[in-house]
């Protein structure tokens, strides 16, 4: 890393109703350098990302571009200047070729020389080579998971010779795997010269490969960490900026009678085998397991999601039949998917969206409307879900595609609480979401709890199951092969049941 400065921003702003969203911000980018962002959700990161790599307009302030300033009024054009954005949730064309998508928007007939297919194919396949990657140039745009696409954009980087790429939470969608290629090949283009931006909630992921670490909260950069100042502890107070004395906000509550009951569940594929367990009100029942122990599946066969072979389900001691997830919902049992962005509609608003499930239980007027009295009760609905799980900014009406990770997380689970649950499920429910945004989440567990809830909350946080826990579930190809009560279960003895194949 050199000491050059190739980007400077100078007192960026940028405002949006009701929040701003980056606030006088003055940051640098050297040469050839690993700069780390991290911030809670909504701290302003990926927006600062796309005022500096042309994507969204700032309202004011400076950015001086190798010396000069720049006014940039799309990516395209940032990235002819070398300035590139790696999006979370990459979209390529679809119908194109990965190479097609490489060249997007570059001239490709009338000029001098016409470039031929087979030209592109080539120079896409070089481009792939230099990154170390084997990837089919030919395969089309929808083809490619995320690694691949994020691959693709890298190429398209390296094709118009960027200087900096900033990548918006590129780990997200990786697995264990893919996430150590990517952040050596992160290195790898810092051995070309190339500066990287690093978004990422994971602040592990980050230390591993930044050379300097800018933390943001409420749209202000507040901090900056060089290398040898690293201190996972130190960069998480300066994101949430108040002590969090506890990660794990778990609180006593009463536990009373069964909700639900679940007897010998197994489902059509096999993988499920004889899983019978139940849950109390009041209670949260942890369910640990390693990936593909299947704990997904059996919360998917359960609520009618996966088709059961047998099984026997109580709700209240009473047996109900669940054959579809519609099921489920009519009687209370509820469950967020792990990837909960599936639950949400990204356009509707967060009104919207908590009342959309519960749209059929509102009177409608003859004509099909809903009535003044339903839409006060609607409103009253969302206000008060608004208020309880504190989901900011306030606005009802506002898109949910422009909250923030942990906010839109609160809002899929204002949307199950509306259907008037007694059974939440809850798959990973502070995935993906940071430090301070899972202390939320894990309190209006506990909040709901004690309003009388049965939880079950499936995690691969083992600090996180053991700490909000009653009861701990472990599982193991398809089955519970331990149970453990708070008192007795410890990370060694938990962990040892995932993953030891002790015969029982
Ligand atoms: N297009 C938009 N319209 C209105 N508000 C927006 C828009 N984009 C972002 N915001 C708001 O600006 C603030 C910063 O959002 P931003 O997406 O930059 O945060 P972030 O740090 O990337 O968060 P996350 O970690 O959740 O991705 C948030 O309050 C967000 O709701
Ligand atoms: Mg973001």
């Amino acid at each position: 890393m050199s000491e050059k400065v190739i980007l400077l921003a100078e007192n960026i702003w940028k405002r949006y109703p009701g929040v701003i969203a980056v606030k006088n911000v003055t940051m640098k980018v050297k040469e050839a350098e690993i700069l780390g962002l991290v911030g809670e959700n909504g701290a302003g990161k990926s927006t600062l990302l796309k005022i500096l790599t042309g994507v969204i307009r700032r309202d004011s302030g400076k950015i001086y571009w190798f010396g000069k300033i720049v006014e940039f009024s799309s990516p395209l054009e940032a990235l002819k200047h070398g300035l590139m954005y790696i999006p979370q949730d990459i979209v390529l064309v679809g119908n194109l070729s990965l190479a097609e998508n490489i060249f997007l928007g570059t001239e490709k007939k009338w000029l001098f020389k016409p470039r031929s297919e087979a030209e592109e194919l080539a120079i896409a396949s070089e481009l792939f080579k230099e990154l170390g990657v084997n990837v089919n140039p030919m395969a089309k745009g929808s083809s490619v998971g995320a690694a691949i696409a994020q691959l693709t954009l890298i190429a398209r980087a390296l094709y118009f010779k960027a200087k900096l790429i900033a990548f918006d939470e590129p780990t997200s969608a990786l697995g264990p795997f893919e996430t150590e290629q990517l952040l050596n090949l992160m290195l790898k283009l810092r051995s070309m010269g190339i500066s990287i931006i690093f978004v990422s909630h994971k602040i592990e992921e980050v230390m591993k490969v930044a050379d300097r670490i800018y933390v943001m909260r409420d749209g202000e950069i507040v901090k900056e960490f060089t290398r040898d100042q690293f201190n996972i502890n130190e960069i998480i107070r300066a994101m949430i900026a108040r002590e969090v004395k506890e990660f794990f906000p778990k609180q006593p509550v009463e536990i009373s009678d069964k909700v639900l009951e679940v007897r010998n569940l197994s489902d059509y594929t096999g993988f499920i085998k004889n899983v019978s367990f139940y849950v109390r009100k009041g209670e949260i029942l942890g369910i640990y397991g390693i990936v593909g122990s299947g704990r997904t599946e059996m919360a998917q066969t359960l609520i009618g999601y996966r088709r059961k072979a047998s099984g026997e389900i109580l709700l209240e001691g009473k047996p109900i039949v669940i054959e579809k997830p519609f099921d489920a919902i009519k009687n209370g049992i509820v469950y967020l998917p792990e990837d909960w962005r599936l639950a949400l509609v990204y356009l509707m608003c967060v009104k919207d969206n908590i009342t959309l499930s519960i749209a059929n239980s509102l009177k409608l007027s003859e004509l099909g409307l809903v009535s003044p009295v339903d839409m006060r009760k609607e409103h009253e609905i969302v206000k008060s879900f608004i208020e309880k799980l504190r989901i900011v900014p306030k606005d009802p009406y506002r898109k949910t595609m422009y909250l923030s990770g942990g906010n839109r997380q609160k809002v899929a689970v204002a949307k199950l609480l509306a259907t008037g649950a007694k059974v939440l499920i809850l798959d990973e429910p502070t995935h993906g979401i940071d430090v301070g945004a899972k202390v939320e989440i894990r309190k209006l567990m506990v909040e709901l709890a004690r309003e009388g809830k049965a939880i079950i909350l499936i995690s691969s946080e083992l600090p996180e199951v053991l700490n909000m826990s009653d009861r701990i579930l472990v599982m193991r190809n398809g089955t519970i092969v331990a149970e453990f009560r708070k008192e007795e279960a410890s990370e060694q003895k938990v962990a040892e049941a995932a993953i030891l194949n002790k015969a029982k």
